[in-house]
């Protein structure tokens, strides 16, 4: 088979196809001619099936079952593969995972250095870069910039810790093979889900919306696009210059300018406005660079849209019902 010139179509494999970023991957390949091979854990899971209705899907699309703990079920994957996307990893905090992210990382690299790929795209996230509580708040965050695990050990923040040896991992084992590693680091990311289920990054705008997070905590968030996201990985994979980390930032806001934008937008429902801090000053954002993304062409897509899309995929998803139809919260005494 030939795309445009006659070039034969390029084959790439994305792992963790199913979920919120790797099914916009997905989607992205396809829509610009790869052939993509998606692993998904199980393809019996009606999770999964959207993905066959993307377009391009049901010529260049081949779903494989396979788990990142089963090295040879990856190895059947990549091979014959040009490049490969390593998404799949667990989300969350659970101490007990941080092993399946790590040796998923392992072998992710492993197969890909004995399949030969050209490239391999691995997804980090900024929980490997932001926590540091002896970083100064005038240092510009960039990609010189990681967390300190002993303070994401200390403080519990396993899913943190769980990235950063991943990513530190996936870096030394790829120079050991002679393997081309470029590496996407993206912080929490919104926008519109073409998967069924919830994902965790989502859920945290859910529980804004249905009122169930009665006040935000004093502190900044980085938030992107899952589409910017995706976009990013073919960027750094198709440029032959990649190299590296590159992070995918799109903004970084306070938790009051995130619920401020998410009550202008929706004011019908319970977004809270209460500040779980009501001593402290409210926290400095900090500063971020996102410029190596943006010179190979990146154009981030404006936050608010990102989050009023969210929240609209969250409804015709049938996740958040109209405000109207939300569980009343409890009178409050008029003696109170
Ligand atoms: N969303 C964010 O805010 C964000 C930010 C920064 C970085 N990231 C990174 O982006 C990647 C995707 O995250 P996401 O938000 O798209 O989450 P997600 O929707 O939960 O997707 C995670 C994917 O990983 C797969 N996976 C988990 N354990 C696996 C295993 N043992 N073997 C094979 N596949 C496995 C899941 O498959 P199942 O469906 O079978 O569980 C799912 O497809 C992750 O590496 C995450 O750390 C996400």
């Amino acid at each position: 088979m030939s795309v445009d010139g006659g070039l034969p179509r390029r084959t790439v494999c994305v792992t963790g196809a199913g979920g919120f970023i790797g099914s916009w991957l997905v989607k992205t390949l396809l829509l610009k001619g790869y052939n993509v091979r998606g692993t998904i854990r199980d393809p019996e899971d009606r999770k999964n099936w959207h993905l066959k209705e993307l377009e391009g899907a049901a010529e260049r699309l081949k779903l494989y079952k396979a788990d990142v703990m089963d090295y040879e079920s990856l190895c059947l994957v990549f091979s014959g593969c040009e490049g490969v996307f390593h998404v799949a990893s667990p989300v969350t905090n659970d101490p007990e995972k941080v092993r399946v992210a790590v040796e998923g990382t392992k072998n992710a690299v492993n197969a890909a250095a004995n399949a030969d790929v050209r490239r391999l795209v691995f997804t980090s996230s900024i929980g490997a870069v932001h926590m540091n509580p002896n970083r100064s708040l005038d240092t510009v965050l960039n990609e010189e910039c990681w967390s300190d695990l002993d303070y994401c050990k200390k403080t519990n923040n396993w899913y943190c810790c769980a990235k950063m040896v991943a990513e530190i991992v996936a870096v030394d084992m790829a120079k050991k093979r002679g393997l081309d590693l470029v590496v996407v680091v993206p912080p929490l990311t919104v926008g519109p889900m073409l998967q069924p289920n919830l994902n965790v990054s989502v859920f945290r705008v859910l529980t804004y919306m249905r009122g169930t997070k009665k006040a935000y905590p004093n502190a900044v968030m980085g938030l992107v696009d899952v589409r910017d996201v995706a976009q990013s990985h073919l960027l750094v994979y198709e440029n032959p210059a990649a190299s590296g980390r590159y992070f995918c930032i799109g903004t970084v806001v306070h938790r009051k300018e995130f619920v401020g934008m998410l009550s202008e937008m929706f004011p019908e429902y319970p977004i809270t406005t209460k500040c779980e801090d009501e001593i402290n000053p409210m926290v400095k954002s900090y500063k971020f660079s996102n410029q190596k993304l943006k010179d190979l062409g990146l154009e981030y897509t404006p936050i608010k849209k990102s989050l009023y899309e969210t929240v609209k995929s969250l409804q015709e998803k049938g996740h958040l019902p109209p405000a109207h139809m939300l569980p009343m919260p409890p009178r409050i005494p008029a003696s109170l």
